[in-house]
């Protein structure tokens, strides 16, 4: 299984690379580097990714018979539980959409690109970034609170094996997500979500600041909220900041 695992030294992007060899590649690759000279994250942000320090990885999915997001969800999953394996904290939470919490500080982001080709979504590249072994003082370039596996745990990882053992999780998540056709990969999500019932702050339509309580997160994925003036909003992505506990 693990011949499914590329490792490349420098990339621009390893999402970059999967949707440009993306007819190479088979189906439910991994394609790691060591180091993105142009890592890519959500809304057009840039994801630091020094040299040797975390796992940036692109995990590639062809002929997928259900919702793309359903398989997101399911690599959210995979991704919080393999932080969980290395520390039974139930610190890690996802906040949405897809990011990977420890106390209020991120620790890992995912973006998923599609293959799309005449028009129609051929497959799914999930790019996951997860701060491995940075330092509080390597973690400054990151305007946004940001924590790593080191400084949460205490303890250095091998990012090789932290891929092999992600590797594995996201191949029974996202098979989960395509045989149990269901909501049960979405409840389970749902329930890992921390920002049903927080006070939050998010921009409409890239410019109004909405403020705000999340009332639910629904199966297509938005998310909906409240406004302070008891206006309903609906949110297909953002970037969420909580005010208040
Ligand atoms: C986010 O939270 O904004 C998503 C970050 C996703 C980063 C990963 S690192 C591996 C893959 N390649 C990229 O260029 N981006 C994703």
């Amino acid at each position: 299984m693990d011949k499914k695992i590329i490792w490349l030294d420098s990339v621009d992007s390893t999402n970059s690379y999967s949707i440009k060899n993306y007819h190479a590649l088979n189906n439910f690759t991994l394609v790691c580097a060591n180091h993105q000279t142009h890592g890519k994250g959500r809304r057009e942000h840039t994801w630091y990714s020094p040299k040797n320090k975390n796992l940036y990885a692109s995990f590639i999915l062809k002929d997928i018979q259900i919702d793309p997001l359903k398989m997101l969800m399911a690599s959210s999953l995979a991704l919080l539980n393999i932080l969980r394996h290395f520390s039974n904290n139930d610190k890690f939470k996802i906040k949405w959409p897809n990011d990977i919490f420890f106390d209020n500080k991120k620790i890992a982001g995912i973006l998923a690109e599609s293959y799309i080709c005449e028009g129609k979504i051929e497959g799914v590249v999930i790019g996951i970034g997860l701060n491995v072994n940075m330092t509080e003082a390597e973690l400054k370039p990151i305007e946004k609170p940001a924590t790593s596996l080191l400084i949460t745990t205490g303890n250095e990882y091998n990012i090789k094996e932290i891929s092999t053992i992600l590797y594995h999780d996201l191949i029974e998540f996202t098979n989960q997500a395509q045989v149990l056709k269901n909501s049960y990969i979405y409840e389970k999500w749902k329930s890992e979500n921390f920002i049903i019932g927080k006070q939050i702050e998010i921009l409409k339509d890239d410019k109004t600041c909405i403020h705000g309580k999340v009332v639910d997160i629904k199966e297509s994925g938005s998310l909906y909220v409240f406004d302070d003036n008891g206006n309903f909003h609906t949110f297909d992505s953002g970037d969420v900041t909580i005010i208040s506990f």
